[in-house]
């Protein structure tokens, strides 16, 4: 099953993804590429894992499109009940770890042959530094693990360093899991004579400092919006008046890029983009007219955006922007 990120809850739980199997463990693979890890990885391991009565829910996180629909397809022709285990998603895993996976809660994160970045400099970009590890230290069970497998020799002692900077895991280098040398990318680096670098980082301590956590607001409880006098009518707002506006605050970054006047009835869209830590996003917010008067400014459900400080802000960024063309504005609620 593929879930874009507004299916999920933030945070989420197994329980309510996996409602056929809620006491199997929850285990996460990032970039699982083509899907090849899992789908051997359940044959070689067998259903039942760590000892554990159930079998294990599967949660796959990428960032590419074309991966998470080769994966999908991967995951096609199991039965029903092992179906239901597996959910696939495409967003960088970060984004994912911080935002719907809560504290304590997985027992495995595999990591097979991730990006390298092996240029000088460029290891910054790499997954597996020491802010991974304190997060997923936090978003780990006590004794949960990560599977660490790579062909780069570099990266491998690299990763190994960075954990070693927390308090939080013991390290283990056994074989690696025969499903991990069945990948895309093991075939590849094989092919090279290159050998696959195994390690086993095992949660022994987790962070009593809270983790940052990205806070998302559900639509009902906090649809931003605010109630503005534009004092022109709304169709001559001109479009050529409008100019990109840039607006920074901690490490968010808002655009209003474009306004477009609807065709079909007196309503403005603006064009927001929104950077946030590891979340980035496009959405409308809306200018329409109130039977009761004034115009409501308010986020458009279209594109399923996740509502979040930044995009509260981006709503607050076009109502001040129709404020510095003259408006009134009557009432904020973002
Ligand atoms: C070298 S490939 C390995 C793919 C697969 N694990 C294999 O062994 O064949 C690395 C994969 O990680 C994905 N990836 C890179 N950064 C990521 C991130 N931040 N979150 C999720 N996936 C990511 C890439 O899209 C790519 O598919």
């Amino acid at each position: 099953m593929i879930y874009k990120l507004s299916d999920f809850h933030f945070p989420d739980t197994a329980a309510r993804l996996y409602p056929q199997n809620s006491q199997g463990q929850w285990q996460l693979e990032i970039g699982f590429g083509d899907g090849r890890f899992w789908a051997a990885h359940s044959v070689f391991e067998g259903a039942l894992e760590g000892g554990s009565a159930f079998p294990a829910n599967y949660l796959g996180v990428e960032i590419s499109g074309s991966s998470l629909l080769k994966a999908q397809q991967k995951s096609k022709g199991k039965d029903q009940t092992a179906n239901a285990r597996v959910i696939l998603t495409k967003m960088p895993a970060d984004l994912l770890l911080r935002a719907v996976i809560p504290p304590a809660s997985l027992s495995r994160i595999y990591v097979n042959f991730p990006d390298p970045w092996p240029k000088a400099g460029h290891s910054e970009n790499r997954l597996l530094r020491r802010s991974f590890f304190e997060l997923a230290a936090d978003r780990l069970r006590l004794g949960g693990e990560i599977w660490f497998t790579t062909d780069h020799a570099e990266y491998f002692e690299f990763a190994l360093e960075q954990a070693r900077q927390t308090p939080f895991y013991q390290i283990t280098q056994p074989e690696p899991p025969k499903a991990a040398l069945q990948t895309k990318y093991a075939k590849k680096w094989e092919s090279y004579g290159l050998e696959a670098n195994h390690a086993r980082f095992t949660v022994i301590a987790q962070p009593t400092a809270p983790q940052p956590w990205l806070e998302v607001f559900n639509y009902e409880d906090a649809m931003p919006h605010a109630i503005i006098d534009l004092k022109i009518h709304i169709t001559d707002f001109e479009k050529t008046a409008f100019e990109k506006t840039v607006t920074r605050f901690g490490d968010t970054t808002i655009i209003l890029l474009e306004v477009m006047q609807s065709v079909n009835r007196p309503m403005l869209h603006f064009l927001a983009h929104i950077e946030e830590a590891e979340l980035t996003q496009e959405i409308l917010i809306g200018v329409t007219l109130r039977d009761e008067g004034g115009a409501l400014v308010r986020l458009e459900k279209f594109g399923s955006p996740i509502i979040t400080a930044g995009v509260k802000k981006a709503v607050g960024a076009v109502t001040d922007y129709l404020e510095g063309r003259g408006a009134k504005v009557l009432m904020r609620a973002y």
